[in-house]
């Protein structure tokens, strides 16, 4: 969507409010031209349940964004709780002057496209990418999933108001969703 105006908020708050969302912290990773690349990524969602569609939010000029489109695919790897350091690295600029930025961190190529499975990550998706569409300063990146894993014991590491969270750490309901929804 192009939008001709500037938001008169000018960020007032937005931010801030946008950090009282709890998300899945996931590691985007696309085999490039020069090798993996990987990138943090707290905006993934899910679109459609037939096809299997899910979405996540780049910042437009992100590296991946070329190198998910050149590639036609990505994985993105949801992160299990003690994984908190991992979500830093791939956040960090630190990376770019390596040569690898994945030494050190264990991942094995998807059978289709050699994109990175990163070893222990609670979920993976493996995506086709279907489209990126701009919206304001971030590219809205939808993938078709051709396959999924998930860790059924796996807890998934949350991001919230700024730091790194367990799931066990917030205070819980143990009413099911589905029968909220009701
Ligand atoms: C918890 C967390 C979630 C993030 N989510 C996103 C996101 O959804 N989209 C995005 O463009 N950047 C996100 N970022 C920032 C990127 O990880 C960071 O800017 C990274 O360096 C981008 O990689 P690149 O410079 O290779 O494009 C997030 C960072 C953190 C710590």
């Amino acid at each position: 969507m192009k939008h001709t105006e500037t938001s008169g908020m000018k960020d007032q708050g937005f931010r801030a409010a946008m950090r009282h969302l709890p998300t899945a912290v996931a590691v985007l990773t696309v085999r490039t031209g020069t090798g993996p690349a990987g990138m943090t990524a707290g905006t993934v969602t899910s679109v459609s349940m037939d096809p299997e569609l899910l979405s996540v939010s780049l910042r437009q000029g992100s590296r991946l964004t070329d190198a998910i489109a050149d590639s036609g695919g990505f994985v993105v790897n949801l992160l299990q709780e003690h994984q908190s350091a991992i979500a830093r690295w791939f956040a960090s600029a630190e990376r770019f002057g390596m040569t690898d930025e994945f030494h050190g961190i264990g991942w094995h190529p998807a059978s289709n496209g050699g994109h990175p499975i990163l070893a222990d990550a609670a979920c993976v998706f493996e995506c086709r990418t279907e489209g990126q569409v701009p919206n304001g300063d971030h590219l809205l990146t939808i993938g078709w999933v051709t396959a999924c894993r998930v860790s059924p014991s796996a807890r998934p590491l949350l991001s919230y108001q700024g730091r790194y969270h367990k799931i066990s750490n917030l205070a819980g309901d143990d009413a099911p969703a589905s029968r909220l929804r009701a």
